[in-house]
């Protein structure tokens, strides 16, 4: 697979610095891109891991101006915390920098400019959306309107997150900027566009033909795009937040931030090494690998391939190997209504247990469908997989070790069937874990590695050697040497998974770290070697932990409701006015005020009460639609209430309803009934 190559650089997505990472962001891009680094690393290969923050675009730019801060206070909040959480994760960055670095403003600028010289791009005047009060074209998102589709008002420039349409800025109705609210006017502008039509035809070829091994969800993607047809892309933008354009004539605009942002691979590799960069990037026998999330799928696969091409120098990517999307609990991750688990909050709820996210994610990746994260899944995945498989069969070994060896390795003595079975069974997972792990498998690669420990654990519960050992002591050193070479092979397999508990493995084996070359051997521990202390690898994750973490979310989710609907409220403006009326008109009701003598539900019916009133004439029976308002009617007795005297009587349910009762409804549809400000006598007209 990688054997024509003598390098590969992987790359993982510059996540966006606008806020903290959560766990789809691990699932999606970092957990795979760092097991794929660490497994060839263990191979002996020549690898470089690519990072960094996105600190580009209109999130950031948004979200400053919600704060009243700059885009360059957010990105270096979000930079310093995202960094710190990959970090504690274990995420092997040869590098993790950040797209406002020096290096990277210089490398996008030539970059971009490069292009141009070669006559790469085409330029274009347009019309744009211009706030003439904050004197600045506005970004889609910046725009908002009524959504042609589903008349939500707050509709934006790009997109209406009521019905999910996708928009542009033309199609609001009564469109206003976000800036000053007032309503923006038509402006001309120019851009720089990147012909993407005119790089369909290698494109196409380079995809559907040469990289039919692509994932199908990734190939599938970038099918159905190139089957769309590819337009020219706009790679600049009217913004002061950017990497400026370099040419004349540009001034006020800076870079589309999908234009600048792969570049951010580039600079990062340039940071790290400034004079030997080029050959993982330009040189035959270096291979590019991206990892990335689904929406990301078009500018790793088609922009940026078309802007590295149009360049001339560089390589394309190899593969791509994009995952769908992790779910929680159900819903779609949102940081803006805190739908996620943050990993900076995880670690300090749960400390210390980095692997067992990393596995439960790993376990459930969205690689070809999405996924459902939940926390009982993950107190399962822990309590039924780490415990009771991995750190019980390793505890097992090394706890009679100690006790009956003197924590030295045992000698190995004849071999039985039960051992020679052992032996083979571990021998075969090495393939298998590499062929998955060839194929960005990660989650058969992660199951296929516990199988060293299940082999284990079935060893020991066949061998017995608790057992054996009150009467022979010789097969149970075999049988534990067997046992502690397992873990050791342990220590190698699951190194890129579980790279914290293969760190405690070592310690415990007193072993330094052994290649991947080595993984299938039973002479990793020589007989004699002396072992550390050991204690419990994994613990469980009781009920009342995981039910802490549902609840917190319950309890997001009762106020994201809470939040809702009070912007429904206040967006749920009154009525419009009736047409006007004449003087006479009004004359002709007569509203009265009466006391009320009865009330009560009508029988088999939902909404209606059965008003009996003393309307300071007689008595008269009206009906009214509110009931749902009224649970208790009869304590409405005595209270007082206006009505329409001389509305024609109706039937209604058999009952003869002589007359209106008033009621006020609110804008959610509401009722109450409209009564004087203080006692009147009954048959008081309203004037
Ligand atoms: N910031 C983007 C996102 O979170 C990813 C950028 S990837 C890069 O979707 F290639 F542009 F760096
Ligand atoms: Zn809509």
């Amino acid at each position: 697979m990688s054997n024509q190559f003598k390098r590969t650089l992987i790359t993982s997505a510059l996540p966006y610095a606008n806020g903290p990472v959560h766990i789809g962001h691990l699932a999606g891009v970092y957990v795979p891109s760092d097991i794929y680094a660490r497994y060839l690393r263990l191979k002996g290969e020549e690898v470089l891991f690519i990072g960094g923050s996105d600190e580009h675009g209109i999130p950031i730019t948004i979200k400053a101006r919600k704060e009243g801060v700059t885009p360059q206070d957010i990105v270096d909040r979000y930079h310093e915390l995202i960094k710190k959480s990959f970090s504690e994760f274990g995420i092997t960055f040869d590098i993790y920098s950040r797209t406002t670095s020096e290096t990277h403003m210089k490398t996008a600028s030539n970059f971009f400019h490069t292009l141009y010289d070669k006559g790469e791009f085409i330029e274009q005047e347009s019309e744009q959306y211009y706030d003439e009060e904050a004197g600045q074209f506005l970004a889609d998102r910046y725009i908002t309107g009524t959504c042609p589709h589903c008349d939500n008002e707050k509709a934006y420039g790009d997109q209406c997150e009521q019905c999910g349409a996708s928009l542009s800025p033309n199609d609001l109705i009564n469109p206003k900027s976000t800036l000053s609210g007032s309503v923006p006017v038509k402006r001309s502008t120019k851009h720089w566009y990147l012909p993407l039509d005119k790089h369909e035809e290698w494109l196409r070829k380079w995809i559907i033909e040469d990289h039919k091994e692509w994932k199908t969800n990734v190939y599938g993607q970038c099918k159905s795009w190139l089957d769309m047809g590819l337009q020219p892309r706009a790679v600049s933008r009217d913004l002061n937040w950017g990497v400026p354009v370099p040419v004349e004539g540009a001034e006020g605009k800076v870079l589309y931030v999908w234009f600048d942002a792969p570049i951010g691979y580039i600079s990062n590799t340039i940071e790290l090494l400034p004079n030997d960069w080029e050959k993982w990037w330009k040189d035959k026998d270096s291979r590019i690998v991206h990892f990335i999330g689904k929406d990301n799928i078009v500018f790793h696969c088609i922009v940026f391939p078309a802007m590295l091409k149009a360049e001339g120098s560089y390589n394309l990517p190899d593969n791509v190997p994009a995952n769908e999307f992790m779910n929680l609990e159900g819903d779609k991750i949102s940081t803006s209504r805190n739908w996620a688990v943050w990993l900076h909050e995880y670690l300090e709820e749960f400390p210390g247990k980095q692997d067992v996210l990393r596995y439960a994610l790993t376990a459930n990746a969205p690689e070809t469908k999405d996924n459902d994260f939940t926390w009982k899944d993950f107190q399962a995945h822990n309590n039924n997989e780490l415990v009771a498989v991995l750190g019980n069969f390793v505890n097992r070994a090394l706890v009679l070790t100690n006790k009956h060896f003197e924590n030295r390795v045992p000698a190995l003595g004849k071999l039985t069937d039960l051992d020679r079975d052992a032996i083979a069974e571990a021998e075969k997972v090495k393939a298998v874990v590499e062929s998955n792990l060839n194929n960005f498998r990660f989650r058969e690669a992660q199951k296929e590695a516990m199988n060293m420990a299940r082999i284990g654990n079935k060893y020991l519960a066949d061998a017995e050697p608790w057992k054996v050992v009150k009467t022979d002591i010789e097969r149970t050193a075999t049988i534990l040497n067997i046992a502690l070479q397992i873990t050791a092979n342990l220590s190698i397999v699951i190194e890129p998974f579980l790279p914290f508990s293969a760190d405690k493995l070592r310690k415990f084996l007193q072993i330094d770290s052994l290649g991947w070359d080595r993984l299938g051997n039973f002479d990793l521990l020589t007989e004699g070697h002396a072992l550390g202390t050991s204690e419990l690898l994994f613990d469980k994750i009781e009920d009342e932990a995981v039910e802490k973490q549902v609840k917190k979310l319950h309890d997001t989710k009762v106020a994201n409701e809470a939040e809702e609907k009070a912007g429904e409220k206040a967006a749920q403006k009154a009525k419009p006015i009736k047409k006007t009326i004449e003087f006479e008109d009004f004359e002709k009701l007569d509203i009265r005020v009466a006391t009320v003598i009865e009330c009560e539900k009508v029988p088999k019916t939902d909404k209606l009460l059965r008003f009996l009133l003393d309307d300071g004439l007689n008595k008269r029976t009206i009906l009214s639609g509110i009931a749902a308002y009224y649970p208790n009617p009869e304590e409405l007795v005595g209270q007082q209430v206006c009505f329409i005297a001389n509305l024609a009587p109706r039937k209604m349910r058999g009952i003869l309803s002589e007359g209106m009762i008033l009621s006020a409804e609110n804008a959610d549809g509401t009722l109450a009934l409209v009564k004087p400000g203080s006692v009147v006598s009954p048959g008081s007209q309203v004037v």
